[in-house]
């Protein structure tokens, strides 16, 4: 027996314990085995990580990487021409961001999908400011899910069906205004009618006439800024806009507080009010006005775009009109007979104008791409897409590649007589951040398209 001295690498280990040497031999020498395995591994692990590329591609000049290009080159160009070069998966640097472009199905399917958790969705600070970070866009977990269940039961075809007759209301009246007009501003109008869709679904058809007015006109004044400069300096859009922000909060808390007092119900309002959680909670006032200024924001551009292009498509396709018209003929026949307005049924019985809008849909893609940011090291065959850069699914690639839509360039709606394969058709994204509004907005488009095809030549 002896005490081990302290002058060896083991006496950390064994100063105080008194072991037979053989012994102490042989735990020396597993100690060492140990070190070296754990030296090792981590060796290897490290050797790994390092092997693991990043997707191929240019980042441009320092800073600015390849933004310059982006916004002097067709941004449709710009995609395809990386694409072409490098793949499915290549690597750029834009807006101050390194990211990674993905133009596949299968890699759509692994950020929007099976590995959506380890992407978070990601908007300019400025963006979260003007709509309200606690609008469900910007969050990912427990909050998002619980909002995204309340503002899809409001879109479901059942919470739908009786806002049928609201909607060919407000076709009706601004189609009326254009019989008075030799020519129109399409987008403005068709802005006009999905601002009008979108106020009425926020809340519900029985309004506050007074407080919804000053509502259109303070969201009017906001979204002038949303592409502005986020300089919030006096006298700027951003700040202006900022300013009609703060007062619309004001107005939409003076709604909330009446319909708290339980005089009107109904929209989206009314679900967001009525929800409580498992302690029951039920949301803020912030969490309320946040959500509503994000939904009236994500229903209003996207729809009116996507009318926009439908009615060109028609314009610069005739026979296709015709056909579309000879369809919603029929329909308007059978409604006069019998007396009534456009029904939730008759817009379920119209395939070849429903394939135009999916078609416009694919062509026009509105939504070119997503934004996501990695919130930890992915790797994606072979590739390592690294923790804290931005990840963009492009969505009008995919729509525009002739290995899934022949001719691409062609409009050609008679396409999806045959149902699209998976992930290769995303008008209103995919997974958990999927559109909650795209029933409406189909909606939207048949009623207008019914009503436009039968009273106008
Ligand atoms: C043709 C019109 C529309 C198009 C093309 C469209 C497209 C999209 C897309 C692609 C996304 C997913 C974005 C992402 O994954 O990052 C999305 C999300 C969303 N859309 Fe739409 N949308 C349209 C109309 C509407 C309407 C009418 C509403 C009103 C209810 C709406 C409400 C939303 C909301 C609230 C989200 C966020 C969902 C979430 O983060 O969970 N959209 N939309």
């Amino acid at each position: 027996m002896q005490i081990p001295s302290s002058s060896s690498s083991s006496s950390i280990f064994f100063s105080f314990v008194y072991v037979d040497e053989s012994v102490q031999k042989i735990t020396i020498t597993s100690v060492v085995v140990v070190v070296l395995l754990v030296v090792l591994l981590q060796w290897r692990l490290h050797r790994k990580k390092q092997r693991r590329k990043l997707p191929p591609g240019s980042m441009g000049w320092p800073y600015i990487g390849e933004t310059l290009r982006l916004y002097t080159e067709n941004p449709n160009s710009f995609f395809t021409t990386r694409q072409n070069k490098y793949g499915e998966i290549f690597k750029t640097h834009i807006l101050g961001c390194p990211c990674v472009m993905i133009s596949s199905p299968e890699a759509a399917r692994m950020v929007l999908v099976s590995k959506a958790h380890m992407f978070k969705p990601t908007y300019p600070p400025s963006k979260e400011r003007m709509i309200g970070p606690e609008a469900l866009f910007f969050h990912q977990g427990p909050y998002h899910s619980t909002l995204k269940r309340l503002v899809q039961s409001s879109f479901l075809p059942s919470a739908l069906r009786p806002t049928v007759s609201h909607i060919e209301r407000l076709v009706l009246q601004i189609l009326s205004s254009w019989k008075s007009q030799k020519s129109i501003n399409t987008l403005e109008h068709m802005k006009r009618y999905a601002f009008d869709v979108a106020i009425m679904s926020a809340f519900g058809d029985k309004q506050e006439p007074t407080e919804i007015k000053a509502i259109k006109l303070l969201y009017q004044r906001l979204e002038k800024g949303y592409n502005s400069m986020p300089l919030d300096l006096p006298g700027t859009l951003f700040h202006k806009s900022m300013k009609a922000r703060r007062e619309l909060s004001e107005e939409l808390r003076r709604v909330i507080e009446k319909r708290r007092e339980g005089r009107i119900e109904g929209g989206l309002l009314g679900v967001l009010l009525g929800a409580k959680d498992q302690k029951r909670n039920g949301l803020s006032d912030s969490q309320i006005a946040d959500n509503i200024i994000g939904v009236i924001f994500a229903a209003t551009d996207t729809t009116a775009s996507v009318l926009t292009w439908l009615l060109k498509y028609l314009h610069d396709h005739p026979d296709l009109l015709q056909e579309v018209s000879m369809e919603q003929v029929g329909i308007r026949q059978k409604i006069r007979e019998e007396n009534r307005g456009i029904s939730w049924e008759d817009t379920r019985k119209m395939p070849l104008t429903t394939r135009v809008i999916q078609e416009t849909l694919r062509a026009a893609s509105v939504l070119s791409f997503t934004f996501r940011e990695a919130v930890q090291d992915v790797e994606y065959k072979g590739y390592l897409i690294p923790k804290g850069w931005k990840v963009l699914p492009l969505f009008r690639r995919i729509h525009h590649s002739p290995d899934f839509f022949p001719e691409p360039e062609k409009f050609d709606p008679s396409r999806f007589e045959v149902a699209p394969k998976p992930y290769t058709f995303m008008p209103f994204g995919n997974g958990v951040h999927s559109c909650p509004g795209s029933e409406l907005a189909k909606l939207e488009m048949l009623i207008l398209l019914h009503h436009l095809t039968t009273s106008f030549s």
